[in-house]
């Protein structure tokens, strides 16, 4: 993985078809996606069950890009191994999940990956801060975390731009996750955003036998989003 600046597409799985993850995937990346994004909830800290590390392992061979795995459980600690390996390039844990982010952000690079740390909506930029040296990823949160189909939350927009700021030239990725559309892409990509995650809005109207409209939802996403970016 290098870095740098570039809109990426990650579609979320959980909009996808649960029982064909493996063609679902490949669909998705011979459609133009650039990263894979798997939403790992614990109907604990988010009212909502997905899958575990076994899956992740099953889909790993399928995903030839970038496979981003968002951990929406607590505690986090526990489960970094078995998550980095199952295969995971990127993995986000929630600065809301744990008294010791800190503590998982170590372990999260030391366990071989990636490491992003995830903001919910009602958490401030402040305490990244001294993070800063220990991300690669920050994902600003722009709906509740737990479930797809959400409406984007537009405070969220000045949070990202609040965010770039801070991170100057560092090398780490803001990611934002929830309700991105060919609509909300652009105000997150103009305010600093490069990796869009989404979910419904690019699973929508196609299928595994039918891929091509993951593709133009891929397009239109990634166009509206480039010509906002600072530059563009
Ligand atoms: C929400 C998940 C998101 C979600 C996005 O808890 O973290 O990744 O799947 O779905 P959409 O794009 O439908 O809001
Ligand atoms: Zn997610």
């Amino acid at each position: 993985m290098t870095f740098d600046r570039s809109i990426k597409i990650a579609p979320s799985i959980l909009s996808a078809d649960f029982a064909n993850f493996g063609q679902e995937i490949r669909a998705i990346e011979a459609q133009g996606c650039d990263w894979v994004h798997v939403d790992v909830m614990d109907g604990h800290f988010v009212p909502n069950l997905t899958f575990g590390p076994p899956l992740v392992k099953a889909i790993r061979p399928h995903v030839k890009t970038v496979m981003d795995v968002h951990l929406m459980i607590a505690p986090v600690d526990p489960y970094i191994d078995a998550f980095a390996e199952a295969g995971s390039d990127v993995i986000t844990a929630h600065l809301e999940a744990g008294p010791h982010i800190h503590r998982t952000l170590q372990a999260i690079r030391a366990a071989g990956c990636k490491a992003g740390l995830a903001l919910n909506p009602g958490t401030g930029i402040e305490d990244v801060e001294y993070l800063l040296d220990m991300v690669d990823l920050v994902c600003v949160m722009t709906v509740n975390p737990g479930f797809g189909g959400q409406k984007f939350i537009h405070s969220q927009v000045e949070k990202v731009r609040r965010l770039r700021e801070m991170i100057g030239d560092r090398p780490i990725h803001i990611e934002i996750d929830g309700g991105i559309t060919p609509e909300t892409a652009p105000l997150m990509a103009e305010a600093g955003a490069d990796v869009l995650v989404a979910g419904s809005a690019v699973f929508k109207g196609g299928s595994v036998d039918n891929p091509a409209p993951y593709g133009e939802n891929i397009r239109a996403i990634r166009s509206a989003a480039e010509a906002a970016q600072p530059g563009a």
